[in-house]
């Protein structure tokens, strides 16, 4: 059997119909910049996000962007990220011209701990941003908390966590904005390369649309420096059919966690997510960790499994970072981590069959 880390071709031939008609609608109206497509998906996506306001850009990367841009981040402060997470958290701080201070992770839940956020607090600290990493929350009211105890803006990170709420209330929506990506392989995924902020403040709200579009909400009149970081009319529409499935789809990948969760019980050597309480968790990546991990995935991919790993080195450990000069041993979790966490084929696509062969012949390699 081969089991596929991703399979967007299988998902595509689920709703192709749509799909091609919703194509060549943009191409018959030739809406392809922004436009009215990318317009009614700004507005579902508010909607399903439960906020008031949606900016739709080209890349999550751009969505961070954006936001940082939009309340004024300047050369010298600094923002406050977890450790493990994608490098683009902190490299959008850093575009924005700002300092990205890392905080290490949780040991049980994999998001930023905020136990460990005050002791990185410091005079210049102009933000936090939290990860809502693998699609399970942070503890977002935790962490507003001390975003507000201390004056500083609460920006939240969902490229992972379309749909998932946290004690009733949507991710995105506890920070002053929410930055999602549309990276073909996430929970919503666009044909290509997409993004978005929600966000109930409309001035903030008006302030993005004109940034992602050379600073200009009104045509060759130019308020701010801004970026080309529209998004496209052809990924606007194909959003727009996928979003109509994206709550069933989301509810497969919980089913296919449990799946998993009861075929891999009873393996010692596998340490299985730990859903956080009042979290509704999305599962973007069903993330174990695991000794012997990399002869581990060898074994896995002989037999016809693809696996991955989200991430092999922590933010404070690349090159790119080096100028910040953290050492080896500041965040000691997820460093730990980095050399054990295996993420197995995670979507909807994944069926129990695949499930159960994956678990049969993980608990096969530890006999
Ligand atoms: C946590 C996180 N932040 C930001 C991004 C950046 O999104 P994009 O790849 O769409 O620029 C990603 C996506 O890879 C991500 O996983």
């Amino acid at each position: 059997m081969k089991v596929n880390f991703l399979d967007l071709k299988s998902q595509y031939l689920s709703i192709k119909p749509e799909i091609d008609a919703a194509i060549q609608n943009v191409l018959d109206k030739t809406a392809f910049a922004a436009g009215p497509f990318v317009k009614e998906f700004e507005e579902n996506f508010a909607k399903a996000q439960g906020a008031k306001f949606c900016v739709g850009v080209n890349s999550g990367t751009a969505a961070l962007h954006i936001a940082f841009m939009a309340v004024d981040l300047k050369h010298g402060d600094e923002v406050i990220v977890p450790a493990n997470t994608f490098f683009a958290t902190p490299e959008a701080v850093s575009l924005a011209g700002a300092i990205p201070v890392f905080v290490d992770n949780e040991a049980l839940y994999y998001n930023m701990d905020p136990s460990k956020i005050e002791a990185a607090i410091t005079a210049k600290t102009k933000a936090i941003v939290a990860v809502n990493l693998y699609g399970q929350p942070a503890q977002l009211d935790t962490i507003k908390a001390i975003a507000d105890k201390h004056n500083l803006l609460f920006i939240e990170d969902c490229a992972q966590s379309h749909l998932a709420t946290y004690k009733g209330k949507s991710t995105g929506t506890y920070g002053i904005m929410g930055c999602f990506s549309f990276y073909p392989g996430k929970n919503l995924g666009a044909y290509g390369e997409g993004g978005a902020v929600i966000t109930d403040d409309e001035a903030l709200y008006k302030k993005m649309m004109a940034l992602r579009d050379h600073g200009s909400a009104k045509k060759y009149f130019h308020d701010y420096i801004g970026h080309n970081y529209r998004l496209e009319g052809l990924q606007g529409a194909i959003l727009n059919v996928k979003l109509k499935y994206l709550a069933a789809w989301t509810e497969t990948r919980r089913k296919n966690a449990l799946l998993y969760k009861l075929g891999l019980t009873g393996i010692k050597e596998v340490t299985l997510p730990t859903e956080i309480d009042g979290a509704y968790s999305v599962y973007h990546l069903f993330v174990v960790r695991v000794p012997r991990r990399e002869a581990l995935m060898q074994f896995l991919q002989d037999n016809g499994i693809y696996t991955g790993i989200h991430y092999p080195i922590p933010c404070h450990m690349q090159k790119a970072y080096d100028f910040l000069g953290y050492a080896k041993g500041s965040f000691p979790v997820s460093e730990k981590y980095a050399v054990e966490i295996l993420s197995l084929p995670m979507s909807e696509q994944v069926n129990e069959a695949e499930i159960q062969y994956v678990c049969e012949k993980i608990r096969e390699f530890y006999k």
